[in-house]
């Protein structure tokens, strides 16, 4: 495993092995049974590519009305506790003792995309945000603090994992395009990624 530094970002190269990756994705298939993804509507009315879903106290959701954490999926049950494979990511990587209170499901099918953005709808930035990568390969670009200026990518692998913290917790963050079919992980292709949060 090698970590790569890059504008505060910390990238852990294939941290998880294949087996645990399957054990994450088994985990996350679990959730998506009690909770199943779904597209949400930017607050500009337009549908994203990304579909989703969340478990933990939190979860996130957008409408017309803007994106936000709510403590139940659109279908009106509780989201699901963190699996432990999961939770366990966070233990070792976030340096941190608090526990994460929400974990974004992002799945990108082919042409899935998101845009640059900063997460900031959390209480306090003192809190790492840590982020898995499973299956095809994602390209990831790093901007910066304020919008606009230079920006950096790089492709995240099945089993890369991201650590958010200090100086890059707010910094522009985004995904241009999957390399659809890279992985052989998720059998009819896409990429999974997991952003575990600190919320309230
Ligand atoms: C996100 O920032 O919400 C997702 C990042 C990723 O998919 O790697
Ligand atoms: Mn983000």
């Amino acid at each position: 495993m090698t970590v790569l530094r890059l504008r505060g970002f910390e990238i852990r190269k294939q941290y998880l092995n294949k087996e645990t990756q399957k054990s994450v994705l088994d985990a996350v298939r679990a959730v998506a049974e009690t909770a199943p993804v779904f597209s949400p509507m930017t607050p500009y009315g337009k549908p994203m590519s990304v579909r989703m879903t969340s478990c933990g106290k939190f979860g996130w959701f957008s409408d017309r009305s803007g994106y936000r954490y709510v403590s139940a999926h659109p279908n009106g049950t509780p989201w699901p506790r963190i699996p432990a494979p999961i939770l366990d990511i966070w233990e070792a990587v976030s340096g941190v003792t608090r526990a994460p209170d929400c974990c974004l499901i992002n799945f990108y099918g082919e042409g899935a995309r998101m845009g640059l953005h900063q997460d900031k709808d959390e209480a306090d930035f003192q809190w790492p945000v840590v982020s898995v990568s499973l299956g095809d390969e994602g390209l990831f670009r790093i901007g910066q603090r304020t919008r606009g200026g230079t920006t950096e990518s790089l492709w995240l692998q099945s089993g890369d994992v991201v650590v958010m913290g200090g100086e890059a917790r707010l910094t522009h963050h985004g995904v241009d395009r999957i390399k659809f079919k890279s992985s052989s992980l998720l059998p009819k292709g896409g990429r999974i990624n997991l952003t575990l949060r600190v919320v309230d």
